[in-house]
């Protein structure tokens, strides 16, 4: 039987309807899909741009190192024209620091701050700094204000390294026997990280060559240090050194051929060796 009139026009009708919907699906698919370009598009821009900012950090982080390092071989300069003393310093001292269980971001911290111990050396005139001889009492006097003025160049930062380096500026010449300089500060009252320093620096000095002495062979500074532990220095640090000793003497051979290399080297191939990182 053919269809009557009006089921015609219905039929026509949701004919028409279904046309509408498929088309309308249709275009609701077209505009997803363009969303969808659109978010792939902006998901890629997004990577590019978190690349560059990384690439950007690690540029400025690498500066900032380079420069701190600059910083502190201005202040070595006319000790020691090498830098080999500030090399050596750094990684003796973020070796002892790793060694007593601190964080991987206070290793770092002391790597980075320790070569500026000495950064007050600036404002000490050269006649006492580079003199062969013993320096008079006076002279001494003058010498150990380099503690306080490398407080005051390191004064006020906001860059956490920087606060740690004042830190170590003051107080690398504190003994743990309260019989250092400039405050007298005993035992731990001595910022840590001064305390460290304060080992590593007088090791590499007695093993170094200096204007005013040949350097001492490894074994009579051992002993020095050795006799020193619970007076110069913090027993417990003295006692980490020696447990470590064969990875302190390890870096002393390796620095003296890294003449060229500075701290953001250092930094770089370690990364590296870690395998790679951000
Ligand atoms: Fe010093």
């Amino acid at each position: 039987m053919p269809p009557r009139p009006s089921d015609a026009a219905q039929l026509e009708k949701y004919a028409d309807d279904l046309v509408r919907v498929y088309k309308s699906e249709k275009q609701k698919r077209k505009e997803l899909e363009a969303a969808n370009q659109q978010l792939v598009k902006f998901a890629d821009d997004l990577n590019k741009t978190i690349l560059e900012l990384k690439s950007a950090y690690q540029e400025l982080q690498e500066s900032y190192l380079d420069t701190i390092h600059r910083l502190a071989l201005a202040a070595e300069y006319k000790d020691e024209d090498t830098g080999d003393h500030i090399f050596r310093m750094s990684r003796y001292s973020a070796l002892i620091a790793e060694k007593l269980g601190l964080s991987d971001k206070e290793v770092q911290n002391i790597r980075y701050a320790s070569p500026m111990h000495d950064i007050g050396k600036i404002g000490i005139p050269d006649s006492i700094l580079m003199k062969p001889g013993k320096l008079t009492d006076e002279e001494f006097d003058q010498m150990k204000t380099h503690t306080t003025i490398g407080a005051t160049i390191l004064a006020d930062s906001k860059a956490e390294i920087l606060q740690l380096a004042q830190q170590i500026a003051i107080s690398h010449h504190e003994k743990w026997n309260g019989r250092g300089y400039p405050q007298g500060l005993a035992g731990d009252t001595i910022p840590l990280a001064a305390r460290i320093v304060g080992l590593t620096d007088v090791f590499d000095a007695l093993t170094s060559k200096r204007p005013y002495k040949d350097p001492f062979p490894v074994e009579v500074a051992l002993d020095i240090i050795k006799k020193e532990r619970g007076q110069h220095f913090d027993p417990d640090i003295v006692d980490v050194f020696f447990e470590n000793i064969d990875e302190i003497l390890k870096i002393k051979e390796e620095v003296g051929s890294a003449e060229d290399a500075s701290l953001a080297d250092f930094t770089r191939s370690e990364r590296d060796q870690a395998g790679g990182g951000t």
